[in-house]
């Protein structure tokens, strides 16, 4: 199996099925933000939620609505992150943010919109599908909660406070990385899982796969965002960069174990996993 194949494959589907839902014909006040900010990113979550699928034996299809679903909480949480009362940043994806073309009150809308139309999508993932409602409602469980204040939102809060300081502890600096970004990781994967109808097992070494993909994700993210701004809270900050650097190799070689138990379906999660370590951008 080609990685850069397979990722540039389920990128193109994804982006297709964005597109479809976001030019479906009803036009609405928030059309042109919501079509500028889904646009441009790498999709690392909504394939994380079909590999995971496909490696418990679910076809792609099936979890087209809960792939959008975290790409929408996704960019809602991106568009919050550049506003000026947060990282005030002007640039994201080679391109103005949100509030910088938008202006500030409609960026935060498009970010309240896209937060809620996400649990819409999600609902509606029983049709053309064979998942049960249930399943769904797993799902809405697992993403409200991780986007919420014991995951994303928390993490942020987290981030803010201790914004400014000159040191914080590693336990601090972990504990608000597994909740900013880990936990909408973790959750892409476990919601593959979910829909797929996974057995104990396999739901658990999904969860260790994702929160360790999730810790390496931010690690080389942070070793990639030396030299900018904002970054006592950063791992190469806390840790120094070859003690980084070996935490996400450690955490990538428990990511690609925790799957021995799957059979070749998982290929593409294991080498998710490595790539992401030695990603460049
Ligand atoms: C960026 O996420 C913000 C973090 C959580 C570190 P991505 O790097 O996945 O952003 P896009 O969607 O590809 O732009
Ligand atoms: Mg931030």
């Amino acid at each position: 199996m080609k990685l850069e194949k397979y990722i540039s494959e389920k990128r193109k589907i994804v982006d297709k099925w964005i597109s479809a839902y976001l030019n479906n014909g009803s036009e609405h006040p928030l059309s042109e933000i919501f079509r500028y900010s889904m646009s441009g990113g790498k999709r690392f979550r909504p394939i994380l939620v079909i590999s995971a699928a496909e490696a418990c034996g679910l076809n792609a299809e099936n979890v087209i609505p809960a792939a959008i679903a975290i790409e929408m909480i996704h960019n809602f949480s991106l568009i919050h992150d550049d506003l000026p009362c947060m990282d005030n940043d002007e640039y994201r994806r080679d391109r103005e943010t949100c509030h910088k073309k938008f202006g500030e009150t409609e960026a935060l809308l498009a970010g309240d919109g896209l937060l809620i139309e996400a649990f819409n999508v999600l609902s509606k993932n029983t049709e053309n599908s064979n998942i049960s409602p249930g399943a769904i409602l797993k799902v809405v469980e697992l993403f409200s909660r991780s986007a919420g204040h014991l995951g994303m939102t928390g993490g942020q809060v987290l981030d803010m406070r201790y914004q400014g300081q000159k040191r914080i502890e590693a336990e601090v600096l972990e504990e608000i990385h597994s909740k900013k970004t880990g936990a909408l990781i973790t959750s892409s994967v476990l919601a593959g899982g979910i829909l797929a109808e996974a057995s104990k097992d396999r739901f658990e070494r999904l969860k260790l796969y994702g929160e360790r993909i999730g810790l390496t994700y931010q690690i080389i993210d942070d070793i990639l965002d030396l030299g900018e701004d904002h970054q006592t809270i950063s791992f190469p900050a806390v840790f120094g960069l070859e003690k980084s650097r070996e935490m996400a190799r450690k955490a990538t070689e428990e990511a690609v174990s925790a799957l021995d138990i799957f059979d070749e379906r998982a290929e593409p999660l294991r080498q998710l996993a490595v790539y992401l370590l030695n990603r460049s951008s």
